[in-house]
Parts: structure tokens; C-alpha cells; sequence
């Protein structure tokens, strides 16, 4: 068992197969990594090569295949699926790379969903959505529909989201591929202010060179392994 007082995850020979027979895809090869808690780890790498398949697995979305996998002290895949729903409920954050928001339901009904899912009132639950997206400069925006937001106003839903149940780890798929550099930027920042000094664990996908100066460290990945791991500027921030 982990000690998460300093490593949130660790992870030993970690594999990940799709399919079965000559379609087999061994997406992920063998993969070593630890993050540690509050940190803000990066892992880039090529399109294929097992970012998004590694995060999923880490946060109890996907199985392994095999491996030793510690996520905030427990194996997410040896958890029960009801159990396993419960713990990512209480632990996990996950923005998706295509946001994933309810095209019915307005902003604040998006965020307050983690919060409903753990038998917050609804109206309490309202309310802290409504508070977390002031905090994402949303205040205005609140009962708009999805479809009313731009690119980067709908990636600060889909982030109030992942934060508003204060999970210990927040997993980030491309958080800034579909936004301008200025925007980038400025959802990077309010990620980074939302985690900074906190224990909050963050790991983010990214492409996007423009926002390497926020990781602590950078994780690079090349077919299904993680073949380097770099110290990032935000360590002297
Ligand atoms: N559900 C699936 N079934 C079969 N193969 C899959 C599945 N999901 C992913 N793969 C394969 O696993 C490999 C890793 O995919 P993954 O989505 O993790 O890559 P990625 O690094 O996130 O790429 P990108 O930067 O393009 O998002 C790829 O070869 C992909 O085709
Ligand atoms: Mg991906």
C-alpha cells in the first residue's frame, strides 16, 4: 500500500490490452510512474502512444491489464464495480478531452452533478456549483446552456466540474487543445491556482507546448511506455 501522504500514484508494469488474438493492441506496455501528491505531473507524447488509455486506467474508467497500480492508496481495479463508483465519486476529478457536458442542463446543473452523485441536496448543491464557477469567472454564464458557451467558457465548465466535489486527484485530457493560446492560458492558470498549495494531485494530457511552464514535471510517453520524466518550470514558481 501506498503512502499517500507523498506519492498519490504509483504505478509498476502497468499494461493495457485492447482486444483480443491478431486485433490485439497492447496500448500500454510496461508502464513505470509515480506522481506525487500536489504535484502538477504533464505526460505528453505522440497521438497513439497511451495518454488517454493510462489516465482512464487511473481513474478506475478502464481496467488493466496487468500490473501494480496504487491510485490514492487503493488499486482501482480490485474495487467492486459499486465500490469503484463510490471511490471515483469521492476521489477522482476527470476532464475530458471533448468536455462531455449535458447539452440539456445548464452550467451550474453540469457542475452540480459530482455533488448530486453523492447525495448532496440539490439545492446545496446548486449553490456550490453557482460558487465554483465565480471562481472560473462564470458567474454571469451560470444558467446557460452548453451550446450558448464558447470552446473556452465550456472547458471552464467542464473544469468547475471536475473540482467542485474537491477530489484528491483531477485527471485532464487536453484541456487546452481547442482553445486559443490567450485562453489556454488563462484555463491552465485557473487549474493551476485551483490545486496550487492544496494536496490536490494534477495530471494533465497535453500537446500543448505552450502550457509545459505550469508542470512540475513532465512525463513523456512513446508507445505504450513512459520513456522520460523531466523536471518542469513550475517547481521554481
Ligand atoms: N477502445 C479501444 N479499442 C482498441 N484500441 C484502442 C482503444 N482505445 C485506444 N486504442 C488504441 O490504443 C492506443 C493508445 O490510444 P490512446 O487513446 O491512449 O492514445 P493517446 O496517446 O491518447 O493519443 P491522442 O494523443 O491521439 O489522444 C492507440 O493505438 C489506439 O488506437
Ligand atoms: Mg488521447
Amino acid at each position: 500500500m501506498n503512502d499517500t501522504a507523498t506519492t498519490a500514484v504509483r504505478v509498476s508494469g502497468l499494461t493495457k490490452r485492447f482486444g483480443t488474438g491478431e486485433a490485439a493492441v497492447l496500448a500500454l506496455r510496461g508502464i513505470d510512474l509515480e506522481v506525487r501528491t500536489g504535484e502538477l505531473l504533464m505526460l505528453v507524447g505522440p497521438s497513439g502512444c497511451g495518454k488517454t488509455t493510462l489516465i482512464s486506467v487511473l481513474a478506475g474508467i478502464m481496467d488493466k491489464t496487468e500490473g501494480a497500480l496504487d491510485v490514492l492508496g487503493v488499486d482501482p481495479g480490485a474495487l467492486k464495480v459499486d465500490d469503484r463508483t463510490r471511490w471515483r465519486g469521492a476521489n477522482i476529478g476527470f476532464v475530458f478531452q471533448a468536455f462531455n457536458l449535458m447539452p440539456a442542463l445548464t452550467a451550474a446543473e453540469n457542475v452540480s452533478i459530482p455533488l448530486l452523485i453523492r447525495n448532496v441536496p440539490q439545492a446545496e448543491a446548486l449553490r456550490r456549483a453557482r460558487a465554483m464557477l465565480e471562481r472560473v469567472e462564470l458567474a454571469n454564464r451560470v444558467d446557460a446552456l452548453p451550446a450558448q458557451l464558447s470552446g473556452g467558457q465550456q472547458q471552464r465548465v467542464a473544469i468547475a466540474r471536475a473540482l467542485v466535489h474537491e477530489p484528491q486527484l483531477v485527471v485532464c485530457d487536453e484541456p487546452t487543445s481547442a482553445l486559443d493560446q490567450e485562453t489556454g492560458h488563462h484555463v491552465m492558470d485557473i487549474l493551476h491556482g485551483m490545486t496550487r498549495g492544496s494536496r490536490r494531485t494534477l495530471i494533465v494530457v497535453t500537446h500543448d507546448a505552450r502550457i509545459f511552464g505550469f508542470a512540475d514535471r513532465i512525463a513523456r510517453m512513446d508507445d505504450g511506455r513512459v520513456v522520460a520524466v523531466e523536471t518542469g518550470a513550475g517547481n521554481t514558481h
